[in-house]
């Protein structure tokens, strides 16, 4: 995103008046005021980088601020920079790693609307463009997200984006770069693009089917090619250890900072590498995380308790649970799963 310039003129990221008037009125902030730090050049010089917002948030439509949310940096500035260039921009990577909470926490500090739709096998074209419904005696066309997204000017972000049949995101081989939208379903009704139409996506695939060693991304389609070429990618991972542990602590401020520390650097990091390994289906995510911590506040601290409800309760197969319970014992010194005596006395 931002360069250094010579003539010390701030850098403004002109995300709503780039390309046509603003559609509500913004104001120009500094980029530290609305993210929280200041951008810097190479040498770690401070860059005056100001940033354009929305004055005011629609309330329903813009996504509200969470205050416990912690900003990748990375992530951030691609997705501000595919927004400001109006380039669909897919996150990708593992359940729990703050795809969706990124680009809704982003466009809740730019007091920005989003339309958000969560995908399924199931979901149709129709579900995503419009369709007709049925009013009194006649029939009327119902925008669909997309087709709303696209009129106004408001960005929509796809959930699961691997998930529909591929010729159902075929269609956005049009509408995705394209200045036009054509309604079929409603005697080809053709909708001009506004200017700030922007998509976004997650998945935790790539879009070209599941290549996880355990094939956990069960629905996750194979997605065309060339649909898949019009989309910008951004890996997101899961959070470096202190980062995690400080979303973890900020969500649950009465968890005990060494009991965060195991909970991340030696558990979760254990089942991410069984994961890797292929000694588990799934690694803990953030989300798990924080919900474990969640259920140690609440239960005054039942360290067992937690691991089992938020994600040793999730796993069937047998040898996985002694996987995950060696990954607790090894982190905690607590056993999960009672090791049976001599006499066969124990055993769960
Ligand atoms: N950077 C973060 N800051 C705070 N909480 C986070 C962060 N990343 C993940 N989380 C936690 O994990 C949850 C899952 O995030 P989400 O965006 O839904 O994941 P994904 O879309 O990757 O599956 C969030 O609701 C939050 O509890
Ligand atoms: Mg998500």
């Amino acid at each position: 995103m931002a360069n250094e310039n010579e003539k010390n003129e701030p850098i403004v990221l002109d995300i709503f008046s780039r390309y046509s008037a603003p559609r509500r009125p913004i104001k120009v902030v500094p980029f530290v005021e609305v993210f929280g730090w200041q951008p810097e050049d190479g040498d770690g010089k401070d860059i005056d980088v100001r940033v354009e917002r929305f004055v005011k948030p629609i309330p329903g439509m813009t996504p509200e601020i969470n205050e416990n949310f912690i900003l990748d940096r990375v992530a951030v500035h691609s997705i501000l920079s595919a927004f400001i260039r109006r380039r669909p921009l897919a996150l990708v990577g593992l359940h729990g790693s703050g795809k969706t909470e990124h680009v809704e926490q982003v466009l809740a500090r730019l007091n920005c609307e989003l339309i958000s739709l969560d995908l399924t096998e199931d979901t149709d074209v129709f579900d995503m463009i419009g369709e007709k419904k049925l009013d009194g005696n006649s029939t009327v066309w119902c925008d669909g997200p997309i087709t709303q997204g696209f009129r106004e000017g408001i960005p929509v972000l796809f959930n699961e984006m691997d998930y529909p049949r591929p010729g159902v995101m075929s269609k956005g081989n049009g509408y995705l770069h394209g200045q036009r939208l054509t309604l079929e379903g409603n005697g080809n009704e053709i909708v001009i693009r506004h200017q700030d139409t922007m998509f976004f996506g997650t998945g935790n695939t790539q879009g070209d089917g599941d290549h996880s060693v355990s094939l956990a991304f069960s629905g996750a389609s194979p997605q065309n090619a060339a649909t898949m070429s019009r989309w910008r990618k951004h890996v997101k991972e899961y959070p470096n250890v202190d980062i995690e542990c400080e979303i973890i602590s900020k969500a649950c401020p009465d968890v005990p900072s060494d009991i965060v520390k195991t909970m991340v650097a030696n558990l979760a990091s254990d089942t991410r590498d069984a994961y890797k390994a292929g000694g588990l289906r799934v690694p803990m995510g953030t989300r798990e995380l924080v919900m474990m911590a969640e259920v140690i506040e609440d239960t005054g601290g039942d360290l067992a308790a937690s691991f089992k409800e938020c994600f040793f309760n999730g796993i069937g197969d047998p040898a996985q649970q002694e996987t995950a319970a060696s990954a607790f014992q090894h982190a905690f010194g607590i056993d999960l799963i009672p090791v049976p005596d001599a006499a066969g006395n124990g055993a769960s």
